[in-house]
């Protein structure tokens, strides 16, 4: 989600006359987007922050752009704190980018937007906010209530990267499959995405499990297009703590969820949490015992962050060695889970649509080394022969 707002905000800088650098010691302007749904994230973002200090006493003419959820969150008290930010742009004003860089007068005016050539795989964002009040969970204080955007602008977006080179697409939301506009739900937005010509897959994420209902399984199995792959953040194992973070299911209504998508070819990953404050040795293990029984080709896990105003933040801590130990156990257990489903692959047809030279994704979302000689951007049946960590060979049929 940041990818791409950081995307739309570069688009408001082109359309001022900037360009695009690697390099600092060149660049005029440094724009840094944010995220706070962790300490430590929001703590890299500050650190960076720091070290621009030198740079901007280098050439005080030099430009610093706070941006993101970070910037939501500290607002004020970071240009109190850091005098020397020319712009703290939070994350729920992101419209209002564009007219906060007028009134900062640092920037020639907007001229026209030339958007630069579209990935391959792009990004289109179709809702922002969240309405869940998970207790852990900073999101929605930063990022605000769900708004979804008009389905007819998305689809205008969509057709225009198509026509400009854009092969796959991935639909970004807080809870993007809770995606409704007037008539419109998410499963009936997928099915236009699918039908856009020049577009030979549609991504999404992040789902919530309790919006994976019968008539996103139908379209999926009308649309070969959507992409068999989906990532569902579990959080934990156990339906007590489940309760407690308020996600609104339990372990046996997620794991019901993951067998409906599975039986319909759809490879899982998700997002862990550990060591949530209420979370006991037992609960731990009910968190480890459903990796075994999910089947999930990858998951990202996370030590429990207290976020300031959250539920959570209220209650008492475990202590640090515990939530470390936890993680280093979970971690050993999801190490593996990668190989397994890579391995389960050798023997199978794919399609992979060729991202770069030899290689691409399937549509579960597994790299695989192809034929050198297939031209980027198209999609090609091929057979998986044997599977090397994360890396699956094929033959072209
Ligand atoms: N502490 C740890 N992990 C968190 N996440 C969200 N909030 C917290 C927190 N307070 C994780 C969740 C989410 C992912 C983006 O970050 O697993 O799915
Ligand atoms: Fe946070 Fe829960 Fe919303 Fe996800 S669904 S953004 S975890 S409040």
């Amino acid at each position: 989600m940041n990818f791409a707002d950081s995307e739309e905000m570069f688009l408001h800088l082109c359309a001022r006359g900037a360009t695009l650098t690697d390099h600092l010691e060149s660049a005029d302007a440094v724009l840094i987007n944010t995220c706070t749904v962790r300490d430590h994230a929001e703590h890299r973002a500050i650190s960076f922050l720091g070290r621009l200090m030198k740079w901007k006493r280098e050439n005080p003419k030099r430009i610093i752009i706070f941006a993101g959820c970070a910037a939501q969150r500290l607002g004020k008290k970071l240009q109190k704190r850091y005098p020397f930010l020319d712009i703290v742009a939070g994350a729920k004003s992101i419209e209002d980018f564009p007219t906060l860089l007028d009134k900062s007068g640092l920037f020639s005016p907007a001229g026209q937007v030339i958007p630069p050539a579209p990935n391959l795989s792009a990004y289109t964002t179709i809702m922002r906010g969240c309405d869940f009040k998970c207790t852990y969970c900073i999101v929605p204080s930063v990022r605000g209530p769900v708004k979804c955007l008009p389905a007819e602008m998305i689809l205008k977006e969509i057709i225009e990267k198509a026509a400009r080179g854009t092969k796959e697409i991935t639909l970004l939301g807080q809870t993007v499959n809770a995606y409704k506009d007037g008539e419109t739900s998410f499963a009936d937005l997928l099915y236009h995405v699918s039908q856009v010509p020049g577009i030979e897959r549609v991504r999404f994420t992040s789902p919530h499990p309790l919006y994976f209902t019968q008539d996103f399984l139908d379209v999926a199995k009308r649309c070969p297009k959507i992409a068999r792959h989906v990532h569902i953040p579990v959080q934990s194992g156990s339906s007590k703590v489940l309760q407690e973070m308020k996600r609104g299911y339990t372990r046996e209504l997620f794991l019901e969820k993951i067998r409906a998508l599975k039986d319909c070819g759809f490879s899982v990953s998700t997002d862990i949490i550990v060591g949530f404050p209420t979370e006991t040795q037992e609960d731990f293990e009910q968190t480890l015992s459903l990796v075994d029984e999910a089947g999930f080709m990858a998951a990202y896990c996370f030590k429990y962050s207290p976020r300031q105003g959250t539920p959570a933040a209220q209650m008492q801590l475990l202590p640090e060695n515990i939530l470390e130990k936890r993680l280093s156990i979970l971690l050993n257990k999801v190490r593996g889970l990668a190989d397994v489903s890579y391995q389960a692959q050798v023997g199978t047809v794919q399609e992979v649509l060729v991202e770069q030279p030899g290689k691409g994704r399937t549509s579960s979302n597994y790299w695989a080394k192809v034929d050198a000689s297939c031209p980027i951007g198209s999609v090609i049946k091929v057979a998986i022969e044997k599977a090397e960590g994360t890396l699956l060979f094929a033959r072209n049929l």
